[in-house]
């Protein structure tokens, strides 16, 4: 019963990526097509090879045809034709690319090692690579500790010339707190004797979305000193009225208080400078459906509302918790492109756990950079190393 709740729970639209769940349907012609019911000790025998060959074949045409389509939309949209592509046609909801994604490669590099599942390839010349903290980076509501494994990969990343920006929703106005939070990666940049000083400089934290950022500082104790907004806020993010902020944040905690009431959320509410959330009263587990009902309840509400149109907000499930914080990761992974002189789109992978369309954060960053959605923290490690083994040391 719990299985088959959860298969028709994850089947509801707002838990689905369009351009995914169209690829998944045509992978899905060859793999019925071609499966048969076979036992497993004819596993080895040279029917199945000849089986798993044409199967292997028929996807890579698929994953071909699928690149050729994202490669046509991609002329589309730089020859001002937006809307005309048949990707478009085919899949209304798809956004912008800003590099090809070479999918058949990239099909057969997983297949090898693990019977496809990875999203996408990105350009070999990644400049920036931003990431999300909670789930991406360490277990979600942890620290990111001196074991972790991340650690050497972002340390490899720096010393190749790249930056790093972490990018999260944690929203703390002092540095310290970020101190707490990142400790391990921070004081390992600092020790670092293979780093020169500059390298050390090319890793920064975002927080908030897109509020507070923080530079590495080897002066302060923590780490890290806060960046006045003056010398970082795009020029839209200029435009922000504080008047505004007040009364999206007041309206969003209107809705969240509304559905802690009737959903019985066993919840407080937290109100911020630049955010507004629902977090658990004594570290109880939140009901994930009651997470997701209220992020949509609360969406919707601020959608509707003129202040919602004038300024950009994110409501998403921070797992055991709900917020409703002003700006979005696309505003985040932007602003740190502009701190590093101005990064192209196509230059800058942002890694993160939360892509889909309704009560995720790093969704928005597909607007700003390409983007690698993973799972857990150990995810994120490989990818690291496979981007290694793809890109290696060519970081211009
Ligand atoms: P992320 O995965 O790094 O983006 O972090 C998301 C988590 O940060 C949320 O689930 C919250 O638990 C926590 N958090 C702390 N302060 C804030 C805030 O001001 N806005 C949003 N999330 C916050
Ligand atoms: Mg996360």
């Amino acid at each position: 019963m719990t299985t088959r709740y959860r298969v028709e729970y994850a089947l509801k639209t707002h838990r689905r990526d369009q351009l995914i769940e169209w690829i998944k349907g045509l992978l899905a012609v060859p793999f019925v097509l071609h499966s048969q019911p076979t036992v497993i000790y004819q596993n080895h025998s040279e029917g199945l090879k000849t089986v798993a060959a044409d199967t292997h074949q028929r996807y890579a045409e698929i994953m071909l045809d699928v690149e050729n389509l994202i490669s046509d939309h991609i002329h589309h949209e730089a020859a001002a034709l937006p809307g005309k592509s048949k990707l478009k046609l085919l899949v209304p909801t798809v956004g912008t690319f800003f590099t090809a994604l070479h999918l058949q490669e990239a099909f057969n590099y997983q297949d090898e090692r693990r019977c496809i599942s990875r999203r996408r390839f990105v350009a070999p010349s990644v400049k920036l690579v931003t990431f999300d903290g909670d789930v991406t980076l360490y277990d979600d509501g942890k620290n990111l500790t001196p074991s972790n494994p991340v650690i050497s990969r972002i340390l490899r990343l720096l010393a190749q010339n790249r930056k790093v920006g972490i990018v999260t929703a944690a929203g703390y106005e002092e540095a310290p707190k970020y101190y707490e939070r990142l400790y391990g990666l921070l004081d390992a940049v600092h020790s670092s004797s293979d780093l020169t000083e500059s390298q050390k400089e090319g890793i920064i934290v975002m927080g908030g979305e897109s509020n507070f950022l923080f530079r590495y500082d080897r002066t302060q104790e923590c780490k890290l000193s806060y960046v006045p907004r003056e010398e970082w806020l795009l020029d839209e993010m200029n435009a922000w009225k504080e008047d505004d902020i007040k009364e999206l944040l007041d309206l969003a905690e209107n809705a969240l208080r509304t559905c802690k009431d009737a959903l019985s959320l066993p919840a407080a509410v937290l109100r911020k400078d630049r955010a507004v959330g629902v977090y658990p009263v004594n570290g109880v587990r939140i009901n994930r459906e009651l997470l997701e009902e209220t992020v949509l309840v609360v969406q919707n509400t601020v959608e509707r509302s003129a202040v919602g149109a004038r300024l950009p907000f994110c409501a998403f499930n921070g797992g055991n918790d709900v917020f409703v914080d002003i700006g979005d990761k696309s505003w985040g992974v932007r602003a740190c492109q502009r701190y590093f002189n101005g990064i192209d789109p196509g230059k800058t992978l942002h890694i993160g756990d939360q892509f889909l369309s309704a009560g995720a954060n790093d969704f928005k960053a597909r607007l700003a950079s390409t983007t690698a959605w993973i799972a857990s923290p150990a995810e994120t490690v490989d990818l690291l190393d496979e981007l290694e083994a793809a890109v290696g040391n060519n970081s211009k």
